[in-house]
Parts: C-alpha cells; structure tokens; sequence
C-alpha cells in the first residue's frame, strides 16, 4: 500500500508515493506555465493549470511506481501558501490566481489596518496584514475589478482548489489558513471579526481543519482522470512551509529548519502561540495538532539563484553556478546582494524595496556576483534565525531543506553564516512527502505527526562551522545589515518610476 502526498509548488507539481515506513517509494514533478507578471511585484499564476500539472504528476507517479489507484491509502495535499483563488457561483475560477510574491495590495493593507486598527489586527490574527496575504489580494480585486468580487462565491487557496477538483469539497487547513489575514491562529478557526468588519461574506470561506483530518473523498469525476481509486480519502494536510517542516521533522521545540526553495523560511515549532510584537516573523498554526510555528521568510532566496542563472547564464546548470562561485573568496572582495527580488518579509516587511548588487568594482569577476548571490540570501536566512531566537524560541538543532540544500558548498556557507551546525536529511523531498506522511497520520497508520515523524525521519550528514570563515562571515554581515536603512529612502522613488 502506498500513500500519496502532491504539492502544488510555484515552479511545479510534485506527486509523491510512501510506503507504509513513511520510506519514498516514486515521485514525478510535472511543471507549470511561467509566473505572470504583467507588472513589476506582480504575480499571477492559472490554477487550471495546476490542475492539468497534478494530473500529470498523479499520473505519472503511478506509473513511476508500477501502482494503480487501488494501492493508494489516502492522499495529502500542500502548496503554496497565500495565494488567492477565487470561484463563482458554477464553481469557475474568476481570474488568475494572485500569488504568494504578489505585492500590489499595499493600499488594500493600509486600508485594513485603517478600518481594524493595527494592535487589533495582531490580537485577531496573531500577525500584522501583509501584502503578501490573502485577504489584502481579495480587497485588490473588489476595488480594481469590482464586478469579478461581486461574483465571488467561494475562497481557495492553491492547494485547495486541487482538493476542490480531487474530491468536490471546500476546505483548508489550519496552517494554510493561517496565511489568509482572516484566521484567528491562535484559537485555530477563521476570524469573523475580520471577515465581519470588512464586509467580507463569511460563506465564502471554506472549513478548516486540522492538517491530518479527512476532508473528503477523490470523485468518480476525478479517479476517471487521475487514475486514483474513487473514493480515496483526502487529509486536509498543510501550506507548504508546514507541511515541508512535518517532512523535516520539526515537530518539537528546539529543532528548526531552513529550506530553500524559491522562497527561503526558517520555521520553528511552538507548543504555544508566541509572536513577534514587530510582525517580522509569521506566527501560523502547523499541521501538528494543536501546535504552532513561527517563520521568517526570504522573498528571493532560491530565486535570487534562478534569476541569475536565467538572465545571465542561460543553459547554465545550478551546480556549474555553485562551482563557479567557490573560486571567489568569503566575503566575495566586498560585493553584497540584496535578494529584495520581490520587496522583502523578514526582516524589514517591505513591498517597495529592490534587489541588487552593491560594492561593485571593476575588478569583481562573475563568480563574485555568483557568491554574493549566495551570501546575500545567507544573510537574510540569518536575520530570519536571530529575530526567531529574539522570541525565546528554543534553536538547539538546525535542518537544511530544499533545492539550495543540494549544495555542498552552499551548505558550508549556511553553516559558517550562522555560525553553527546544519544538518541535512535521508529524506529531503519537503512539502510534498510532508503531505503524504500527514496522509499516513490521517487514514490512522500513525496516531500523530510526531509519531510519524520518530519512524521516518533521520539526519544523514552535519556540516559544522569553520571558524575564520564564521568570523569573517560576523563582520560583512553587519555591513549586509546596513545596506537596507541606507537604500531605503530611494525605494520608493523608484516605486514612483513604475
Ligand atoms: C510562506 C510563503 C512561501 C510560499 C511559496 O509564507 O509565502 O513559502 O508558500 O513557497
């Protein structure tokens, strides 16, 4: 018997098989059309087409593994967080789904923080409104496209409006949900004062349950073109950052992770709901029951990555790119990335702010600008990992995830940025093998997620600091630092110029 867990990333679909051991036994990813940005901080993506790309990594997965949908024991769902999805009343999709990176709603965040105030906003969500969250997106629709709100009748977010195609249901998870602006995280249900004061119709709002609860069953419709078995069950599983830290095994205090994707997040858990009076860190429920996590996020981590490789390295492979840039010394002769791609969350929770390279001189070679790229999004990893241990929350383990994890040379410079110990895992599949473990939980093979998580998780490699590089790494960290408050006051000049 296999367990399915599908993530519905920016980049890709990832569908993935475990066996009974949480052991992964196939895995396909299926690609999605190019993000669209139509303007600069825009970011649009067809949640039609993360449909097509699920069935295909469904499809493929089976395949891969020889299976059929009667060998499936139940599913989990994750994905991007944040985004909007948004049906009407014959369940169509209105418009593109506005994306996690999507940062033209300031006016929409300075009017909710207006109308509610923002201390309350804290005390009804546990998090200020961010651009980046969903409810602000809403309120850009109903005041540019007023006549595509007026037909809103149901809310999604990315991955369950794959749920809604799997199975005809409308739910969520806490932890996505926590996401939103709309949702009460610390006592873990949507916030009606939010959705109330906003005029915001409470029905759109689809249930929410706890990550490993069943939320239904795949359709006739769906098992005809997926190949799963009818009547499959579906946990509600997780957004992504929450369902990658259950497949990281961070669920208990003191063991946190880093995963780099196109985003880069720290997470750590919380046996209770602390948050950061600052709002710099995300405080969210997890899919632990009754847990909760905090995160720190880099806009354009991996991206930072991809974009250099796309624009001035087309053809070039990540590992080329990493190979390149370890010619260059620590510190990259003084060069510094700011990986502001799209503005910056943590720390400065900033929609207007750009990236960029400073320091340059003529004699910087391009494997500087490769390992100021990589040093750029260390920093800010850093930056992410101090305000967390600022809250008191316990740091004694660190576990690196994610594409950028792949990296030899990338994970000795995590190391000596933070100057402590990361390791790496047997398993590093993320989000997608998250949801098939809370899949596993769900369909009652593991009583809970931690459970799961003591049977399949295991570190397989240490990377430890190495000292002269850690201190050099202290002192142009701080210069990092100074870069921000510097720039800031041009930013929104050059907003101006859009
Ligand atoms: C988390 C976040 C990203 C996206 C895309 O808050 O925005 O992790 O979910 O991966």
């Amino acid at each position: 018997m296999y367990w399915l867990g599908i993530d519905t990333g920016t980049g890709s679909t990832r569908a993935l098989l475990v066996d009974e051991f949480g052991k992964v036994r196939a895995s396909f990813t299926a690609p999605h059309e190019d993000i669209k940005m139509e303007r600069p901080l825009w970011a649009e993506q067809r949640p039609e087409n993360w449909w097509d790309a699920a069935v295909t990594a469904i499809r493929g997965v089976l395949s891969a593994a020889g299976a059929s949908g009667k060998d499936v024991g139940g599913i989990g769902l994750s994905g991007q967080m944040h985004g909007l999805v948004i049906l009407d009343g014959n369940n169509n999709v209105i418009r593109p789904a506005l994306i996690w990176c999507d940062q033209r709603s300031q006016a929409q965040v300075d009017s909710i923080n207006a109308i509610i105030g923002k201390e309350n906003v804290l005390a009804c969500t546990a998090n200020p409104v961010l651009t980046g969250f969903t409810l602000p997106k809403l309120l850009w629709v109903r005041d540019h496209e007023p006549e595509k709100f007026e037909a809103v009748r149901k809310l999604l977010l990315p991955k369950d409006y794959i749920r809604f195609r799997l199975t005809g249901e409308f739910a969520t998870d806490v932890s996505d949900a926590s996401g939103t602006s709309l949702f009460d995280v610390v006592k873990r249900r949507w916030s009606f004062e939010m959705a109330d004061r906003l005029k915001i119709d409470r029905a759109i709002l689809p249930q929410a349950f706890e990550s490993a609860e069943v939320t239904g069953k795949v359709s006739p419709e769906a098992a005809a073109l997926t190949g799963l078995s009818a009547g499959t069950p579906v946990v509600a599983g997780g957004g992504d950052q929450a369902a990658s830290a259950v497949g990281n095994g961070i669920v208990e205090e003191g063991i946190v992770s880093c995963t780099l994707g196109t985003s880069g997040v720290v997470f750590a858990h919380m046996d209770r709901a602390a948050y950061d009076p600052a709002g710099r860190v995300h405080t969210f429920c997890h899919a632990v029951k009754g847990k909760w996590h905090v995160m720190g996020v880099t806009q354009g981590a991996g991206l930072s990555l991809q974009w250099f490789r796309n624009q001035l390295a087309p053809g070039t492979d990540y590992d080329q790119l990493t190979a390149e840039a370890a010619k260059a010394p620590v510190g990259s002769q003084g060069l510094f990335w700011l990986p502001y791609l799209m503005g910056e969350r943590t720390p400065h929770l900033d929609a207007t702010c750009r990236g960029g390279w400073i320091g340059l001189t003529a004699k910087h070679t391009r494997a500087d600008l490769i390992r100021a790229v990589l040093e750029g999004v260390s920093y800010s990893q850093k930056d992410c990992l101090d305000i967390i241990e600022g809250m008191n929350v316990s740091v004694k383990r660190i576990r690196l995830s994610g594409g950028g994890a792949k990296s030899a040379f990338w994970r000795q410079m995590f190391a000596d940025v933070f100057g402590r110990p990361v390791a790496t895992l047997e398993t590093q599949e993320g989000s997608a093998y998250g949801a098939a473990l809370l899949a596993l939980v769900g369909t009652g093979a593991y009583g809970s997620a931690e459970e799961v998580c003591r049977a399949a998780i295991c570190e397989v490699e240490t990377v430890t600091p190495r000292s002269a590089e850690a201190r050099r790494y202290a002192d142009t960290h701080k210069v990092y630092k100074a870069l921000y408050p510097a720039l800031r006051p041009v930013y929104g000049q050059i907003q101006a110029l859009d």
